[in-house]
């Protein structure tokens, strides 16, 4: 079997290429669902139904475990798909099979706690309150997984998020460095204002805005530490492989990138982040 990476783009290549990183062996299917770019603006039941064609195309192809290298796609669609359709689908290929996200490892780093863990609400004035900032699609922004998710385990950590619409759309389409840094700073700005200072450390809550992320650390004072998703998404992984055998991620290091837009070359915004040319399949 080998390892499914599912995005609305490119980038879910920024979580692919630590997940190679980590687990160099392992056979990689990435698939970007470019024909339907961006999901952050659509709604829920259109993400969920893209997510799960998307899931579908890679079983296909003979994966074992998708990762959804995409936060609109875990907020919205993950949950749904486990409890109403991946029980029966898996049934149905009568092989092993998951589906995994990218919010859960991603507040486990924010908070460093493990997922299982809930807060005590012991109703104790909260003395010192850190301040995360969250950058994401609209669509992430309006489910608020990340104020909820991190409230149930951190209560002196305060979520404010904030929605950056423009930045996939611009990332897709190759846009120049000195427009996407106005708008990062922007954003950023925007966020500023909202809180009354700066977050004291931040979630680029959207896999592609790791493509652009010197530009959220030039925008953001000096030394803010971001929670980088792409990290945190090849531990769990790693661990997660270790408790599940039966999810054999292959041995042959196979590398395969589907697309359901345009074949052939990514952009050279794409390619400069991934250090050389870089050629997708038709899906
Ligand atoms: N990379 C996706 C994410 O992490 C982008 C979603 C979109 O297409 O708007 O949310």
């Amino acid at each position: 079997m080998s390892i499914g990476v599912f995005d609305s783009g490119v980038g879910g290549l920024t979580v692919h290429r630590a997940l190679v990183q980590r687990l160099p062996q392992a056979d990689f299917i990435y698939l970007a669902d470019q024909a339907n770019a961006p999901y952050g603006g659509r709604a829920g039941e259109e993400i969920v139904d893209l997510t799960r064609a998307g899931c579908q195309r890679l079983f296909a192809a003979g994966v074992g475990l998708v990762v959804l290298a995409c936060n609109t796609a875990s907020a919205i669609a993950l949950r749904r798909l486990q409890q109403t359709w991946l029980p029966g689908y898996r049934a149905s290929l009568g092989r092993p099979i998951n589906v995994l996200g990218i919010i859960v490892p991603t507040i486990e780093a924010a908070t460093g706690l493990p997922w299982e863990h809930e807060a005590e609400r012991r109703g104790e004035k909260v003395e010192a309150l850190d301040v995360l900032g969250v950058f994401s699609t609209p669509a992430t922004t309006r489910s608020r997984v990340y104020e909820i998710e991190i409230d149930k385990r951190k209560q002196d950590l305060a979520v404010f998020s904030e929605a950056c619409p423009e930045l996939v759309p611009m990332i897709e389409a190759d846009a120049g460095p000195v427009d996407l840094a106005k708008v990062v700073e922007t954003h950023v700005e925007a966020l500023k204002t909202r809180i009354g200072r700066y977050p004291d450390r931040a979630i680029l809550g959207c896999t592609h805005y790791e493509i652009v992320a010197d530009m959220f650390r030039a925008a953001l004072p000096a030394g803010t530490p971001l929670i980088h998703q792409p990290q945190a998404t090849a531990d769990s992984l790693e661990l997660y492989l270790q408790r599940h055998p039966e999810l054999d991620p292959g041995t042959g290091g196979g590398r395969r990138f589907l697309t359901t837009g345009e074949p052939g070359p990514q952009n050279g915004l794409v390619e400069s982040f991934w250090g050389g040319p870089l050629r997708f399949e038709a899906a």
